[in-house]
């Protein structure tokens, strides 16, 4: 794990003993421990937030979907049912000190994500006709023919028989399907990947340098787009209107384009690379696989609910009193739903730190919370798992004697809360 850059996030840490801090070193170097070891103090755990502001952790499988489920948790802390000043949340408190300029808070606020119904529902409803499950399967064959293209350059990035899979593989993948999807032109893609970085850095200095960009450029290209429609994501947005003939404002299109490219590419770079190192650190079931490449689907699965890239929800707050596990939640209260520790817990699944990629049932039943769960459950989970199992099928089947080219616990991971992603993972092709 790379050293934790000291910022106005690491300050509160260790200010309030006994209240675990999602910037706590031990949380963030191992979240598997760090928060199975809460998980196991109870199913609701008092915390402290980014900005300190207390929140607790839901850290059980049963009671993170109970809370997912549950309409008297909101995604939007201002929604009337709650009446927080706008001022006074830790998402503003957040962008405080982020330094975020006060007019582009908009868009943030405005997102997917950060509404409840029936603002959410709308949003969603246009968001998904753009969207279909049928125009994301019929992408497969692009996706594999990128993959087949990556890899088959994989050898030229070799410095002394090593490359780096986050770079050349794991990250150009996912960046070159979500852009070729949503109309964002070629060469503006590896510029989007450093606002990605930026952006998930928590360094307030990157951010509030890169966001104010992106947004410009989301609205050239909605300009551009307006004057010549074609068949993208972009187009399909501009197009969109419910039966009232209602429309996305231009704000909405901006944040949901925002949305769904970065969580469209940095969330599935890290399947694809968490995914890698699992199995080249677990022979035994790289050997499973390999020998039935028809496990691909089920094996996603697991290492969704074994090293899946998202380890917690956004903040969830209470619009009433809620006894949730014994424990009274206040209304106005914030919750955490941890699913690192949700993925491993050993009320639900027998030998939960086990990697069984034969562990869920054939079909596409999905058991493990790594995408979510209930109204806001990942918009992009068919296409996280469709690249997934074609980036891991590829890469295996095109080097079956990859191997690591550092030992297992030499490598760096990025010391953020909240996600699980590699720096990097130099592999030697044979
Ligand atoms: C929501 C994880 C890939 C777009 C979510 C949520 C999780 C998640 C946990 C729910 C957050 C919450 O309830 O607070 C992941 C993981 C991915 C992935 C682990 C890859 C392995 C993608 C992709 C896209 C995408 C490829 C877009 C193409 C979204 C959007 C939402 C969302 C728009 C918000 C949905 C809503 O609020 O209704 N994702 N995601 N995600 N994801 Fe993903």
């Amino acid at each position: 794990m790379s050293a934790l850059p000291s910022n106005a996030f690491t300050e509160h840490v260790g200010k309030h003993p006994g209240e675990p801090n999602l910037m706590d070193p031990a949380l963030i170097s191992d979240p598997f421990a760090g928060y199975g070891a809460l998980r196991e103090q109870g199913p609701v755990v008092r915390g402290r937030f980014l900005d300190d502001s207390p929140v607790w952790f839901v850290t059980r499988f049963e009671e993170v979907r109970e809370v997912l489920r549950d309409q008297r948790f909101l995604n939007n802390p201002v929604s009337s049912a709650l009446g927080a000043a706008p001022e006074d949340t830790p998402m503003s408190r957040l962008m405080d000190m982020m330094g975020f300029p006060e007019h582009l808070r908009v868009y943030l606020l405005g997102s997917i994500l950060n509404n409840d119904a029936p603002d959410h529902t709308r949003l969603r409803r246009l968001v998904s006709r753009a969207f279909t499950a049928r125009k994301i399967t019929g992408l497969r064959p692009r996706v594999a023919q990128i993959a087949d293209e990556l890899l088959a350059r994989l050898p030229e990035h070799a410095e002394d028989g090593v490359v780096d899979l986050i770079q050349h593989f794991a990250y150009p993948l996912p960046i070159t399907v979500i852009c070729e999807l949503v109309g964002i032109p070629e060469e503006d893609r590896p510029q989007w990947r450093a606002w990605g970085a930026d952006l998930v850095s928590l360094q307030p200095d990157r951010l509030s340098r890169s966001f104010p960009a992106m947004i410009d450029h989301i609205h050239e290209l909605i300009g551009a787009r307006r004057r010549a429609l074609t068949d993208d994501l972009l187009s399909e947005l501009i197009r969109t209107h419910d039966d009232d003939g209602s429309r996305l404002s231009d704000v909405e299109m901006v944040t949901m384009v925002l949305t769904v490219v970065l969580a469209g590419h940095e969330t599935t770079a890290h399947l694809i690379g968490n995914g890698t190192a699992a199995l080249l650190t677990h022979p035994d079931q790289l050997r499973l696989l390999k020998d039935d490449p028809a496990l691909l689907p089920r094996a996603v699965h697991e290492l969704m609910r074994w090293c899946g890239p998202v380890h917690m929800t956004q903040l969830r707050y209470a619009a009433e009193d809620v006894e949730l596990a014994g424990v009274r939640i206040r209304q106005g209260d914030a919750v955490q739903l941890i699913l690192v520790s949700a993925n491993r817990d050993p009320r639900h699944y027998a030998d939960p730190d086990r990697l069984d990629l034969t562990r869920h049932p054939a079909g596409h039943a999905e058991n493990h919370v790594g995408f979510g769960h209930g109204a806001h459950y990942c918009l992009g989970a068919t296409l996280a798992k469709q690249e997934g199992e074609v980036a891991l099928g590829a890469l295996f089947r095109r080097f079956p004697d990859l191997s690591l080219a550092v030992a297992p616990d030499a490598l760096e991971r990025t010391p953020v809360p909240g996600s699980w992603r590699l720096n990097a993972l130099p592999l030697r092709l044979r």
